[in-house]
This record gives structure tokens, C-alpha cells and sequence, in this order.
């Protein structure tokens, strides 16, 4: 089928056809890393869910194998849901997974590969004593979902892991539930956290992260105990809102309780690892390059009815290795692995542009459709002076995007652009003032000019799309530059602000900016200030490659 064949990515995770979405039991084993997914075989929407199974050497090219995981037992013939990985000290592999059962219940499962001399992984066996775990008392049947990863306590020497829910009172909780052999749980007393009022807590993932310089490039084990220099991190999925909210806080194994640094910062009202379309994401420890690494589901946004024509459905984003931030003690960096650079080529470098204001400039690149851009932003000085003048309480969503024009802002760059403009999405900054009179740099990704696919072949359908700004505030430091990286890749443009410390990513859905008409501009539409781009460098991305399993037989 090759109807929007444009859409296709050239270097993201996508199956070859149908629906996929939440990452999956991510693990690296014998040279391999492992990804499985919720994946429908039958159709590009979502039902009669399985895990579908990709390996990779670099997290870049991929080896499809076939289906890990089917609907074959009455625990989980309504589907086998989301499940994490864990690799213990002896070798063993352990994946638990929700099952929703005969009458959709939400039960979790036990699963073993078959033979762990196979590095591909490619048998699972599903355990006797399955289902392992059956809702507790006062918890809904359809509010018990997606096991963590476990890790090690050494005060009653059980693997522990948190599985996410909500209560009576539409609270979002994280049960925490410990085992010695897989096979029997005992539910903690207690709940790990709980927040108000945000309602079903999806994909729960707890992790260590250390906060000291020596070690600030490394990820952390998930067994690592809470200490001096190591934090936790709780993510959830807010079924509600369909975003993924994390918090840095205070686990204290002995008490089951973790607590935030910050309050107001508390899961579902502060942080997330990405202001646009990104959710069910998941992280695992890879040993071999000591690193964290996040894997995030990208859904669409254009109609069902529209991924069923083109026959697929959803994308992974690239994944990205996880650090605490040093420098501000308060967020996260979440950045595209190393190995993304890899398909870098030919790179262009257009440092030292200056653009004034109210001006648009091409870069002269051409097929923009896989590119990979970085660039660190610097306002003159007098406007700095100026900034008294700045904007008082902008925000990302409600503001009328990249064409809107205000004293220190908006400018960026706009990706998959047609030669007129009137196909664009803009990633920019726009530096305002908050109540209080302090700067503040706003981090904004406008997807709301590109006129979409349906509205020109299916024209019932335009307004299935949503159509917004996303984005928010991001920490910028005393003597920071402003910095941008954007991976652009057919349909979808994922930006990365300040190393890291803010994402956005957007789905795009171009009719004209496609092929060789895909154009890049650097834009400033403030008024008050000419912006100088200190670099600004654009790799064209080569394509990952993505084979099916099994190879062909002229490789035996
Ligand atoms: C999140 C989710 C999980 C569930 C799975 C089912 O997107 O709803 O909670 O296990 O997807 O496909």
C-alpha cells in the first residue's frame, strides 16, 4: 500500500504495516538490544493486541522477528498488554506482562524465554502459574496494569516493582508488590505515591539517577539503592491526559514511600519528558554502554480512518539516553542516543547567520525531509537591556504560535516548509516575563500551519486532526546560549531544548513539503531584537535500515 507513502520515516522505529503502540519489555542481551511493542497484526488501530519483537546491534538498524507474544491463553486473549523486563544477576530473564483475560480483567503474567542461549530471544514461554497476580481488594478489575522493571532489596532480599492504578477517588497510585521467585507477590502496605485527582497512573517506570559529576554520564542499574548521590525518578502515564509526567524525589525502601523534591512539581501537575505527542514510554539499563535509555511511543494525530488508508499506525521516537541535570538539580535531560549521529552526512554549516527582525531566511538544503539540526541562539545585547519590554506571561499553548510577533520573540527554525510557507511547523524561542518581573525562555513547537492531508484528498475527515502549540518553559542559566536540536524526519519533528532539559515533539502530516519540496528556514519575528545563530549546522540523516526476519537464504 503506498498511499502517503511520505509519511514513512526514514530513521524512526516503525513496523512494516498495522498499529503499534506502547514499548515493550526493553532489555540489551548478548549484543542485542530488544524491543517489543503492542502491536495489532491484524489492522492499523488498535485491538487484538501481541507483542511484536525487533533487535538491533546499535539501536538504529533493526531485525524484525516475528511475534514474541499472542493472545493464546484465557488470561490474556483480550489482549497481552504492557510488561517490563528484568534481567537478573544469574542471567535469567524475567518479563511480566498484563494480560486482560476472558473477561477482561487486568492480571499480570509471568514469561521466560524459552532458551536463553538464543541471543534474538525469539521463543517466550508463558508460565504454569499464570496469572501471578489478580487485582487487590478495592481495586478495579480494568485499574491494574503495566509492571515495572524489578529491582533488588537487600533488606528482605525480594525483587520489588510497582504496577499503577487509581482509587475510589480518581487518585492516581503506584502499588508496589515484592517476590522472591516470580511466582509468589505479596502486596507492600502502603502506596509508593499517590497524587489527587489525576486519575488512572499507565506505564509506570521507577529508576535511579545519580547526581554526582563523576559518574553524570552514566546511567544506573535499577537495583541501585537510594544514597547520597542517587535520586528516583517516578514517570506515569496519565490516562487522562495522555501524557507522560515525571518527578525526581526521595525513595525510602523501609518506609515503600517515595516523596518528591518539589511539590509542585508532583507527577501530572510539573515535568514532562516531552511537551507534544509522546506517551507509555519506558526506560531500561543498558549495561553494555552504562547509560538509561528511554524509548517513547508517537502516536498520530490525523484519523483513524487515515491509518487505515495508508495502513499504519504510530511510530517509536528515538530513543534517548536519560541524565539528571546537574546544573539545575531539578530536571531531567532526555537526549537522541549517540548512535543516532551515526546517519549524520554532509553536513552544512550556516554559523554566525545574523537575521533581524521580522525576517525569514532559507538555508539552502535540499530534500528536508531527514535532517538533523543543531543550533545555539544568541539575542544582541541591547535587546537584553531592553528585556523590561518583554512580553509579560506568555504560554507555549495558548499563544497564536510562530506568526505572532512580540518584543523578544518568536525565533527558530521552520521544518518541513514549502517554498511559500503556508506548509511549515516552527520551533522557536520567545523570551517573556513572569508576573513577578524575572525572564523566563519559552521552548514552543507551532504544528498549526500545515494544512493537512485530508483536508485535500478526504476533506470529511479535516477536522479529526488536532492542531495545536506545544511546549513550555525551559531553565536557561546565566551565560547559556539558547540551543536547539531538531530531528526531522517525513511526519515527524522531535526538538530537543537546552541539552535536553525540554523536548517537544510533533507529528506533521505535509502535502507539499515532501520529497525534494521539504524546505528549512531560520525565522526571527520579534520585534525588539536580530538574533544571531552562533551555530547552526544541518546533517542530512541517512535512512536506518530494517530488515525482516528470517534473512535470505543467501546468507546461509
Ligand atoms: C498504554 C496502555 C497500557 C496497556 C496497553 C494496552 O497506552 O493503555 O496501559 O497495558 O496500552 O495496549
Amino acid at each position: 500500500n503506498h498511499m502517503l507513502a511520505w509519511q514513512r520515516t526514514g530513521f524512526h522505529f516503525q513496523p512494516e504495516k498495522n498499529w503499534m503502540n506502547d514499548p515493550n519489555g526493553p532489555l540489551y542481551y548478548k549484543g542485542w538490544y530488544h524491543l517489543f511493542y503492542q502491536y495489532n497484526p491484524d489492522s492499523a488501530f488498535w485491538g487484538n493486541i501481541t507483542w511484536g519483537h525487533s533487535v538491533s546491534r546499535d539501536l538504529v538498524n533493526w531485525l524484525d522477528l516475528p511475534l514474541a507474544m499472542v493472545r493464546d491463553r484465557w488470561y490474556d486473549t483480550n489482549g497481552v498488554w504492557t510488561g517490563s523486563a528484568t534481567v537478573l544477576p544469574d542471567g535469567q530473564i524475567v518479563m511480566l506482562y498484563t494480560g486482560a483475560t476472558n473477561e477482561s480483567v487486568q492480571v499480570q503474567n509471568l514469561a521466560v524465554p524459552a532458551d536463553l542461549s538464543d541471543p534474538l530471544l525469539l521463543d517466550w514461554v508463558k508460565s504454569e502459574s499464570n496469572p501471578v497476580l489478580l487485582p487487590p481488594p478495592g481495586i478495579g478489575a480494568k485499574d491494574f496494569r503495566d509492571p515495572t522493571t524489578a529491582w533488588f532489596d537487600p533488606s528482605d532480599s525480594t525483587w520489588r516493582f510497582v504496577i499503577g492504578s487509581k482509587d475510589d477517588k480518581h487518585s492516581g497510585i503506584a502499588l508496589v508488590y515484592r517476590t522472591k521467585d516470580f511466582l509468589s507477590y505479596e502486596l507492600v502496605p502502603g502506596v509508593l505515591h499517590a497524587v489527587e485527582n489525576v486519575g488512572m497512573w499507565e506505564c509506570i517506570d521507577f529508576f535511579p539517577v545519580s547526581t554526582v559529576e563523576s559518574s553524570s554520564t552514566e546511567g544506573l542499574d535499577t537495583s541501585v539503592p537510594p544514597g547520597d548521590n542517587v535520586r528516583h525518578v517516578i514517570k506515569e502515564s496519565s490516562d487522562d491526559e495522555r501524557h507522560d509526567y515525571y518527578a525526581i524525589g526521595t525513595y525510602v525502601p523501609a518506609a515503600n514511600a517515595w516523596t518528591p523534591d518539589d511539590a509542585e512539581n508532583d507527577l501530572g501537575i510539573g515535568l514532562r519528558y516531552d511537551w507534544g505527542k509522546f506517551y507509555a514510554s519506558k526506560t531500561f539499563f543498558d549495561g553494555e554502554k552504562r547509560r538509561r535509555v528511554l524509548w517513547g511511543w508517537i502516536g498520530e494525530t490525523d484519523s483513524e480512518r487515515t491509518d487505515i488508508a495508508k495502513g499504519w499506525a504510530s511510530l517509536m521516537g528515538v530513543p534517548r539516553t536519560v541524565l539528571f541535570d546537574m546544573k539545575t538539580g531539578s530536571n531531567l535531560l532526555t537526549w537522541p542516543v549517540e548512535e543516532v549521529d551515526s546517519l549524520r552526512k554532509g553536513c552544512k554549516d550556516f554559523s554566525g547567520f545574523t537575521i533581524g527582525t521580522g525576517s525569514t531566511f532559507q538555508l539552502q538544503i535540499t530534500r528536508a525531509t531527514q535532517l538533523d539540526i543543531e543550533a545555539e541562539f544568541k539575542i544582541n545585547s541591547e535587546s537584553l537591556e531592553a528585556a523590561v519590554e518583554a512580553d509579560v506571561g506568555y504560554n507555549c499553548s495558548t499563544s497564536g504560535g510562530a506568526a505572532n510577533r512580540g518584543r523578544l520573540g518568536p525565533f527558530g527554525l521552520l521544518v518541513l516548509a514549502n517554498e511559500d510557507l503556508s506548509e511549515q511547523t516552527a520551533t522557536y524561542f520567545y523570551i517573556s516575563r513572569g508576573a513577578d518581573g524575572s525572564l523566563r525562555t519559552n521552548f514552543c513547537q507551532d504544528e498549526s500551519r500545515h494544512a493537512l492531508l485530508t483536508e485535500h484528498i478526504m476533506s470529511s475527515l479535516a477536522d479529526d486532526i488536532v492542531k495545536r502549540v506545544v511546549g513550555y518553559t525551559v531553565p536557561v542559566l546565566d551565560g547559556e546560549m539558547l540551543s536547539l536540536r531538531i530531528l526531522v524526519d517525513h511526519s515527524i519533528v522531535e526538538s530537543f531544548a537546552q541539552g535536553g532539559r525540554a523536548s517537544a515533539t510533533s507529528r506533521v502530516y505535509p502535502t507539499e513539503a515532501i520529497y525534494n519540496d521539504a524546505r528549512v528556514f531560520l525565522f526571527n519575528n520579534a520585534t525588539g531584537t536580530s538574533v544571531t545563530a552562533k551555530t547552526l549546522k544541518i546533517w542530512e540523516m541517512k535512512s536506518a535500515h530494517s530488515s525482516p526476519y528470517p534473512l535470505h537464504q543467501s546468507l546461509h
